[in-house]
């Protein structure tokens, strides 16, 4: 777990700010694309157990209990900043919250839930590619995992009116390593089928939804 903390400590660096900012900008990404691509490509499934990985201040809880009154909701986080005010919405949500490091097999049962959500988190992993597997177990057959989070795109773009600093180029190397092609094929070796991938802020970012094949 402390290589994990020390890991995001370097990404981030001042927690309480970062979490100020990922609850400003809560709306933009749970807006109407992502509740559009729920409707369309999650709630077919009638999720009654819903893993949410990285959950950070927890923000899509409430919103999920909105939305799925009956449900399970189970939220995953390592960071104690995040999970101090995870803790208030899980609370309200009626949501399980759980202490736990990704970068380890999770602690949850196989094939326990129907949807599991990974929000901005696959990125700050060091090696991501092992949550896909935790999280193939932790579905059902036919369950579905939606990924959301940063893709590749241009340094200049990246970059705007900024200098190239060398805290700036490493953010680039994490925000802007995998294209959504690489994400769906990293889903694939995970044993899942793709179902939809939608491309947000110009390309900047996309939401993956790829299913555990039922058979
Ligand atoms: C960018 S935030 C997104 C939070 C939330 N999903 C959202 O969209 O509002 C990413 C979260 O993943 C958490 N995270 C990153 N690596 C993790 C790990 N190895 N174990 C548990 N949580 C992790 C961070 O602490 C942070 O709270």
């Amino acid at each position: 777990m402390s290589s994990s903390l020390d890991h995001l400590q370097r990404h981030h660096g001042d927690f309480t700010e970062f979490r100020d900012a990922m609850i400003e900008t809560s709306a933009g990404r749970f807006g109407p694309i992502w509740w559009g691509v729920w409707d369309q490509h999650v709630a077919p499934v009638e999720p009654r157990a819903v893993l949410d990985l990285g959950t950070g201040p927890g923000l899509l809880l409430p919103m999920l209990r909105v939305r799925l009154p009956e449900a399970r909701l189970v939220a995953l986080e390592v960071q104690p900043v995040m999970l101090e005010t995870a803790r208030a919405h899980a609370d309200d949500a009626d949501a399980e919250l759980i202490v736990a490091d990704l970068a380890h097999p999770l602690p949850v049962e196989d094939a326990a839930f129907d949807v599991v959500t990974a929000v901005m988190v696959f990125h700050e992993m060091a090696f991501p590619p092992p949550l896909l597997g935790e999280a193939f177990r932790a579905l059902r057959p036919g369950g579905r995992l939606v990924l959301y989070d940063w893709v590749r795109w241009d340094l200049s773009d990246y970059l705007g009116d900024r200098d190239l600093t060398p805290d700036v180029l490493q953010h680039f190397r994490e925000h802007c390593l995998f294209s959504p092609d690489d994400l769906a094929f990293l889903c694939r070796r995970a044993g899942f089928t793709p179902v939809e991938v939608v491309g947000r802020k110009g390309g900047h970012f996309a939401i993956l939804v790829v299913e555990k094949p039922a058979g």
